[in-house]
């Protein structure tokens, strides 16, 4: 394994730090998840299933680390036998594909699912001896929701949490970072918006000679494309097999997933391993930084960010979809206004639970239901074509941006003229515009594009860089998971919490 990439470590660095770690968990009475049960929470022994019945999800309570899966019930208390997922049929889409959407807003604490890669970056650290919760601020480096589900790890284990954020951002992820951090200096607003990556990195070179910051960037961190390619990819594997047991011909056709870190895109490596499935990165049309080398400001939150993540697996990816923030506002108000689902229930025939269902879709959300239209088009897929996405966060989040959307776009108001003017521009009129199925040129285009922010700005080694071409290089990670589990294994007996 290279371990000159960042969170590849697997031996123990500093067996003192170790010991005091391992020390503060046992007074906090904290325990660690595996990833092997956050990707299948049948593992999860009984004791604790039982005894979260009494957790708030919403509290730091430490218990709340074993909710940090795709399989938690309604309540968001208990557990259910399959993920939760809607399947929007072809009366919404406009495509005969089953468009299958995993709901990420039953995660614990933050309502979105990246409070696992927040998990999963920092999990490697505690157990090798890297990050010591009694003296190190862990710093999270995000557009909005990985920042939040990082800063709830951190509250967890009692260590101080920085969330490093665009100014630009949603006020709900403000809101909630108020709420949630120690002191108003731990978080941190950046110059921008969603796309302005860069200046959060930069923030994160003037914190660094500080000895007392450990900075876990989602962007480069292996450990967050491997809990999705994990957790994320069996829960989806796993919704794929129950509904093939009846309908033996569906095929997983498609993953298609909007790429902020290209954590959760992930999920795909470990689809196309078992199904063949083909892997669809989506990105914001004003922001084309994979289509067309581009740039600019949009407003998808928590995707897009004007730069190849160093986590993302370029070569095994095989379209890139452009998908318009103006598609993405306007749904967010056909979906969240009483005209909007009144026209939906009215003029398509849309059930009552289906509509209801859509609170579940926050913007990038809505992206990824737009680029599977788009995907279901450009590939020509049928009825017997199941394409797998997912909904990271819920529109909740986004309530401001629904007035923001009105007051800028339809001043007018909203009405069921103005709901049918955007069903018909986004979904019924969805084109295969900005698709692009990748050659291996075009491959080779984004990966080498990487280079720049990785090993030009971020000194990563160029022989490191380069490694993450061969698919060995990913077949050959994976073995890190079974590593880490065991030394999570190894922590958690030496806390003796659960014993
Ligand atoms: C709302 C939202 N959607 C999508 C993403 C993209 O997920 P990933 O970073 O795993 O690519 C993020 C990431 O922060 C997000 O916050």
């Amino acid at each position: 394994m290279n371990s000159r990439l960042p969170g590849t470590e697997t031996d123990i660095a500093d067996q003192e730090l170790l010991r005091r770690t391992t020390g503060r968990f046992r007074e906090a009475l904290i325990e660690l998840p595996t990833f092997a049960q956050l990707a299948d929470p049948t593992k999860i022994p009984e004791r604790i299933r039982v005894a979260l019945r009494d957790v708030d999800p919403d509290s730091p309570h430490p218990l709340n680390l074993f909710r940090v899966h795709w399989y938690n019930a309604e309540d968001r208390r208990g557990t259910q036998a399959l993920p939760a997922h809607v399947i929007l049929p072809e009366a919404l889409t406009g495509v005969p594909s089953p468009i299958v959407v995993a709901l990420g807003d039953r995660f614990p604490m933050i309502r979105a699912h990246k409070v696992l890669a927040a998990y999963a970056c920092l999990a490697p650290r505690l157990v090798t001896g890297r990050f010591d919760p009694t003296r190190h601020r862990a710093l999270w480096p995000s557009t909005g929701n990985y920042c939040r589900g990082g800063v709830a790890i951190s509250r967890i284990m009692g260590c101080r949490g920085v969330a490093i954020l665009p100014e630009g951002m949603s006020q709900e992820r403000f809101r909630w970072l108020r709420e949630w951090t120690v002191d108003a200096s731990d978080v941190i607003r950046t110059y921008g918006v969603e796309s302005n990556v860069k200046e959060i990195y930069d923030e994160c070179a003037r914190l660094r000679p500080d000895p007392t910051n450990v900075i876990l960037n989602q962007f480069s961190e292996l450990g967050n494309h491997l809990a999705h390619r994990s957790c994320t990819g069996q829960a989806l594997s796993h919704i794929y097999e129950t509904m093939r047991a009846s309908q033996p011909d569906l095929h997983a056709a498609a993953f298609v997933s909007a790429t902020g870190s290209a954590g959760t895109i992930g999920a795909g490596d470990l689809l196309k391993e078992r199904y063949g499935t083909r892997i669809a990165a989506v990105e914001a049309l004003e922001c084309p930084t994979l289509l067309y080398n581009g740039f600019g400001d949009h407003n998808i939150q928590g995707i897009g960010d004007k730069h190849v993540p160093l986590i993302h697996n370029v070569m095994n990816t095989d379209l890139v979809v452009g998908v318009s923030d103006r598609a993405t506002d306007s749904l967010n108000v056909l979906f969240n206004t009483g005209a909007g689902r009144r026209w939906l229930a009215d003029e398509r025939g849309l059930g009552p639970e289906l509509i209801d269902s859509m609170r579940h879709f926050g913007l990038s959300s809505l992206c990824n239901v737009v680029a599977s239209i788009k995907t279901a088009k450009a590939l020509g897929l049928g009825k017997n074509d199941a394409i797998f996405t997912i909904a990271t966060d819920g529109a909740e989040m986004y309530a401001t941006e629904v007035e923001k959307t009105l007051a800028k776009n339809f001043p007018a108001g909203f009405g069921a003229t103005a709901a049918a003017r955007v069903y018909g521009q986004h979904l019924a009129g969805t084109s295969t515009a900005h698709v692009l199925e990748l050659t291996r040129v075009d491959r080779r285009r984004i990966f080498n594009l990487g280079y720049f922010t990785w090993v030009e700005q971020q000194g990563i080694p160029l022989d490191a860089f380069e490694a993450r071409r061969d698919p060995a290089f990913w077949s050959e990670l994976e073995t890190l998971l079974p590593k880490w589990d065991a030394l999570i294994d190894a922590f958690n007996a030496e806390t003796g919490v659960g014993a």
